[in-house]
């Protein structure tokens, strides 16, 4: 089991219920790492309908979960659409830690605007998704990397792209668009980060078992006059049939390898987009 003892990790998009993010913060966290961890402030209108059931309190909440744990954490609010929070946010993290050895780039912009043909895409809804799935990965990294190559250990950064970033569907343009590039972020950033000992990957899953938030998904349930869960449900059961393995990725799936990557037994991989999917894709 990695030992990550010592080690600061810097985390985006760590708010959510069910989320990759916070999956991922507990699982560095057991893992002996302390964490800073990022979100933005979401409106009401943005949760998903059980983090507004059960009155969920985002990062703060997973605060609290990883000092349970025994672990340092520290929640920094960040809007990664300003490269000016994005400053701020790693200001912060190191001025309380002094340190960050591990950043995954796991936050992504709210989804649903974007599922519509090329045709019909608003060029704002385009702007939003390349602004945080995109260059926010890059403006993290440029920011973060100085310090890693500053310190001498070395680092790791993790980026999370998804399935969409090596094949795309329709309806698709904006999101895959933005993930193909983390993709080609990920490579040439290994390569100009090699020679400081700092390792950059990402990780490509499918459908993931989440309680996000879609904007389409709220559509469509009203169109159907069911509940948002109801239909969402709907699609992970769509989902499960569609994969090999017969269901669909947990958080917690991709949680695992965000870890593998960020340990010791990971040491000499770098620009590399491993798929965590159930076998729906092989490149
Ligand atoms: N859920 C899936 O089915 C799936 C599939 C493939 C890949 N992924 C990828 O996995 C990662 C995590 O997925 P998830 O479903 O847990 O994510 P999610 O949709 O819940 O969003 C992640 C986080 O990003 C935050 N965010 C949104 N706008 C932001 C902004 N402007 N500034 C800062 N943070 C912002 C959200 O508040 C949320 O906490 C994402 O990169 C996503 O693209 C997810």
């Amino acid at each position: 089991m990695p030992n990550l003892d010592g080690k600061v990790a810097l985390i985006t998009g760590a708010g959510g219920m069910r989320g990759v993010g916070r999956a991922t913060v507990m699982k560095l966290a057991g893992q002996g790492a302390d964490i800073a961890l990022s979100d933005v402030h979401r409106q009401a209108s943005d949760l998903p309908p059980a983090e507004v059931r059960n009155e969920w309190g985002g990062i703060e909440t997973v605060s609290q979960e990883v000092q349970a744990q025994g672990r340092r954490a520290l929640p920094i609010y960040c809007d990664l659409s300003d490269p000016r929070e994005i400053e701020h946010l790693v200001e912060q993290t190191m001025s309380q830690f002094g340190r960050i050895d591990i950043l995954v780039n796991n936050a992504r912009a709210i989804i649903g605007k974007d599922k519509v043909p090329v045709t019909q895409l608003e060029k704002e809804v385009w702007d939003h998704f390349l602004a945080i799935n995109t260059t926010a990965v890059f403006l993290t990294t440029k920011a973060v990397a100085p310090y890693m190559i500053d310190s001498g250990r070395g680092g790791r950064i993790i980026n999370i792209a998804s399935n969409a970033g090596k094949q795309a569907s329709a309806n698709g343009a904006a999101y895959s668009a933005s993930k193909f590039a983390v993709v080609g972020l990920t490579q040439a950033t290994a390569m100009d980060l090699a020679p400081y000992n700092i390792t950059v990957n990402a990780v490509c899953p499918g459908p993931i078992n989440t309680d996000r938030m879609s904007y389409w998904e709220r559509d469509q349930a009203q169109e159907r006059g069911i509940s948002q869960e109801e239909f969402r449900s709907q699609v992970v059961g769509s989902a499960a049939q569609n994969t090999p393995l017969g269901r669909i990725a947990e958080s917690q799936d991709v949680a695992n390898m965000v870890a593998f990557l960020a340990g010791d037994d990971a040491s000499f991989i770098t620009g590399q987009s491993y798929n965590v999917n159930g076998g729906q894709l092989f490149h």
